[in-house]
């Protein structure tokens, strides 16, 4: 850091849809009493963001202008834009699609790059996403690579849908969650890939508690948590 304090400690979680880091990442936040970043939430916001406002999603420059302009707010419950609660519209499909379109951007990613690597607060921060490990926290403390199985992905989707009242087909789903993996993992910029130094965790035959457990052992081994983490608490299931 500038001043000469060392910066403040960072788990980086990343994976393809599905692969239950949201979920994870939010779960571990809590327990380390830790700032959460969901960066996939940022993508979306911009994506639904340039919707509302007419902007061409393959506009980087407009896109980029547009991006510094937006105020943020990413409270533990809900999302807001420019004051605009957009918690449940940034998770519509058409959105999801829009995200993965401006994830391409370079001009956006490194807009968004500020506004991340600016929640590294003490005393330090859970951030799940993509490029956590290969490119925003290269020095993350810990660095973490989830996966599952796209069949695994595919049904945990199609149970979160059907909780919410939605009925899109699991065949569907395993078609959007394979296309959504070969754009992450293709693109030209920061695609998805595990860092050389994250540890693998595959979940496909794993429950919550047991890849929240296996995380926090490696916190504790790095002597990461300040203090005994906290016991269990709610928190949005997300991927
Ligand atoms: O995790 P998610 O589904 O909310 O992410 C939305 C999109 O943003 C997805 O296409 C991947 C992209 N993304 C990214 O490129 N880099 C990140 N750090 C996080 C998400």
């Amino acid at each position: 850091m500038s001043d000469g304090r060392p910066a403040a400690p960072v788990i980086a979680i990343d994976g393809p849809s599905g692969s239950g880091k949201g979920t994870i990442a939010a779960r571990v936040a809590e327990r380390l009493g830790w700032r959460l970043l969901d960066s996939g939430a940022l993508y979306r916001i911009v994506a639904w963001a340039a919707l509302a406002r007419g902007i061409p999603l393959d506009d980087p420059e407009r896109l980029a202008v547009m991006t510094r302009t937006l105020v943020i707010e990413q409270g533990a419950a809900a999302v807001r834009v420019d004051g605009v609660d957009v918690t449940a519209a940034i998770r519509e499909e058409r959105i999801s699609v829009g995200a993965a379109a401006v994830a391409t951007l370079p001009e956006v990613r490194q807009t968004l790059r500020g506004v991340q690597q600016g929640m590294r607060v003490a005393p330090g921060l859970v951030a799940d996403g993509r490029d956590m490990g290969t490119e925003v926290f290269r020095d993350a403390e810990l660095k973490i690579f989830l996966d599952a199985s796209v069949d695994e992905r595919a049904r945990r989707r199609h149970k979160q849908l059907m909780e919410k009242g939605s009925s899109v087909s699991l065949r569907d789903l395993f078609a959007s969650i394979q296309a959504r993996d070969r754009s992450d993992r293709n693109r030209a910029v920061s695609p998805l890939r595990r860092a050389p130094d994250a540890i693998s965790i595959d979940t496909t035959q794993m429950s919550v508690e047991a890849v929240v457990a296996e995380v926090l052992k490696h916190v504790e081994t790095r002597g990461l948590a300040a203090g005994p983490a906290r016991s269990r608490g709610g928190g949005q299931e997300n991927d």
